[in-house]
C-alpha cells in the first residue's frame, strides 16, 4: 500500500506574521522540488494570512491549529471553518493534546469539529494519543480506542475521505521522548483497525497516520521507514527552515 506521507510542522504559539513570512521565505526554495512528499506548515492563526500569501504557487499547503464548529457567533477568541477557508487554509489540525489539556477539547468536540471540517472541505488532522500515566497503567489501547471511536462518531464513510490522524503519545511532546518506530506502529496498527472498523476496510488502507512527539532531523528516516506511519507532525524542531528541510527530506 503506497501512501504518500504527509510533512506537517505545528508552530504552536510561535512566530510573528513577519516571522513567518521570513521562515517561509528561507524554506520554500529549500523544498521546492520536493515532490515525495505532501508539506504542510500550521502557524498561529494571526499568522495565516501572511503565510497563505508567501506559498502561493508552492508545493507548501497551510494549516490552522484550531477551528470552532459553529459558522459564526458570540464565540470570543474563536476561528472558523469558512475563516480559515476565505484567508487560504487547506488544513486544519484537531483535538491536539494541548488543546485538550489546556483549552477544554473533549473527544466530542473533537468530533463536532471534524465534522465541520470535513463538512466544508478542510483537511483535517485529528490528533489522539495517551499521556504517561494511562500508558504505564497498561490503558494505552483503550484511550487511543475510545479518542478514535468518538471522534468518528456518526460521521459518514462518503464524507471522511480527507482524514488525517496523528498518533502523538504526550509524554513524546516536546520532551525528547521519542515513541520507538515499533510502538507507534503498533498504535498507528491499532488506530487503523479503529478506522476499518467506522469507514471500512478500504478507506483505513488509504488512511494516513502521521506520528508526533520529538520528531527530530535524527530520527525521522527511522520513524518514516516504518510502513505504518505515514508521516510526521513535528513542533519544536519545525520552527528552523533547515531543520524542518532535514525532516522533510528524512
Ligand atoms: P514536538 O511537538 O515535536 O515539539 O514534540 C509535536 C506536537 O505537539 O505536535
Amino acid at each position: 500500500m503506497i501512501r504518500k506521507k504527509v510533512i506537517a510542522a505545528n508552530w504552536k504559539m510561535y512566530k510573528t506574521p513577519d516571522q513567518a513570512g521570513e521562515f517561509l521565505r528561507e524554506f520554500l526554495p529549500l523544498v521546492a522540488d520536493h515532490s515525495r512528499d505532501e508539506i504542510v506548515v500550521c502557524p498561529p492563526s494571526i499568522d495565516l494570512c501572511a503565510a497563505v500569501e508567501a506559498v502561493k504557487g508552492s508545493n507548501v499547503a497551510i494549516g490552522a491549529q484550531n477551528l470552532h464548529w459553529e459558522k459564526e457567533g458570540a464565540y470570543t477568541g474563536e476561528v472558523s471553518a469558512g475563516m480559515l477557508l476565505a484567508a487560504g487554509c487547506t488544513h486544519v489540525i484537531i483535538g491536539h493534546s494541548e488543546r485538550r489539556q489546556y483549552f477544554g477539547d473533549t473527544d466530542d468536540t473533537v468530533n463536532l469539529k471534524l465534522k465541520t471540517a470535513l463538512e466544508a472541505g478542510l483537511t483535517p488532522i485529528v490528533c489522539v494519543g495517551e499521556v504517561l500515566e494511562e500508558r504505564e497503567a497498561g490503558l494505552t489501547e483503550d484511550v487511543l480506542r475510545r479518542q478514535c471511536l468518538r471522534a468518528f462518531h456518526a460521521i459518514s464513510a462518503k464524507k471522511v475521505a480527507k482524514l488525517v490522524v496523528a498518533y502523538e503519545p504526550v509524554w513524546a511532546i516536546g520532551t525528547g521522548k521519542t515513541a520507538t518506530p515499533q510502538l507507534a506502529s503498533e498504535a498507528h496498527l491499532l488506530i487503523r483497525g479503529e478506522a476499518a472498523k467506522a469507514f471500512g476496510q478500504a478507506f483505513a488502507d488509504n488512511l494516513r497516520i502521521l506520528y508526533g512527539g520529538s520528531v527530530k532531523p535524527e530520527n525521522a528516516k527511522a520513524l518514516m521507514a516504518e510502513e505504518e506511519i505515514d508521516g510526521a507532525l513535528v513542533g519544536g524542531a519545525s520552527l528552523d527552515p533547515k531543520s524542518f528541510e532535514a525532516i522533510v527530506k528524512y
